[in-house]
């Protein structure tokens, strides 16, 4: 009797540090930048900096996001750049190497999501997925 208590007592102690550690953990990520390195590195390099590896198979080289508030008086130009992220509805003048990530994360919802269709909101998962790189866009900014 005394035992299975003391061990139940344990267990709880265990639960308790267990989902600690695990809440630390999730607070610890950091979604933009994780979404950044899953899909912009490649090309514009993990510091945001354009010297990813599939840099030189394109024609024209990523530009240099750290650049962008600098270029532009000090200010990030969120709605233009929501814009090229996004990509649809973009008139595209002559070829465009940087992918269509308002289409990508389409389709990517719609293949995750699929038994969940017509219960989630798909044009506002994809805004929030391109606010997420523009916070951390925001954050990557040269002083
Ligand atoms: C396949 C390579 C590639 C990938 C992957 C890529 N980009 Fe690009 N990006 C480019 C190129 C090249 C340009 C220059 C314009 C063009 O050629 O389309 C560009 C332009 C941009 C611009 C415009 C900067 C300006 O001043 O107009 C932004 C913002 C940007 N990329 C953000 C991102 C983000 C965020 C991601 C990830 C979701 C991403 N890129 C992934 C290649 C890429």
């Amino acid at each position: 009797m005394k035992t299975s208590s003391i061990r139940v007592g344990l267990l709880a102690v265990g639960l308790v540090i267990g989902s600690g550690a695990a809440f630390a953990q999730q607070q610890a990520t950091d979604i933009g930048k994780q979404e950044f390195t899953e899909n912009c590195a490649s090309c514009h390099g993990v510091d945001g900096k354009g010297n990813g590896p599939l840099g030189n198979l394109l024609q024209r080289s990523p530009p240099d996001l750290t650049q962008l508030a600098k270029n532009n008086k000090g200010v990030l130009p969120i709605n233009r750049l929501y814009e090229v992220i996004d990509g649809v509805g973009v008139p595209s003048h002559g070829t465009r190497d940087m992918p269509v990530w308002g289409w990508e994360y389409r389709v990517e919802n719609a293949q995750n999501l699929r038994e969940a269709r017509g219960r989630y909101d798909e044009a506002a998962m994809v805004r929030g997925r391109i606010l997420t790189l523009l916070e951390y866009i925001s954050r990557i900014q040269a002083r």
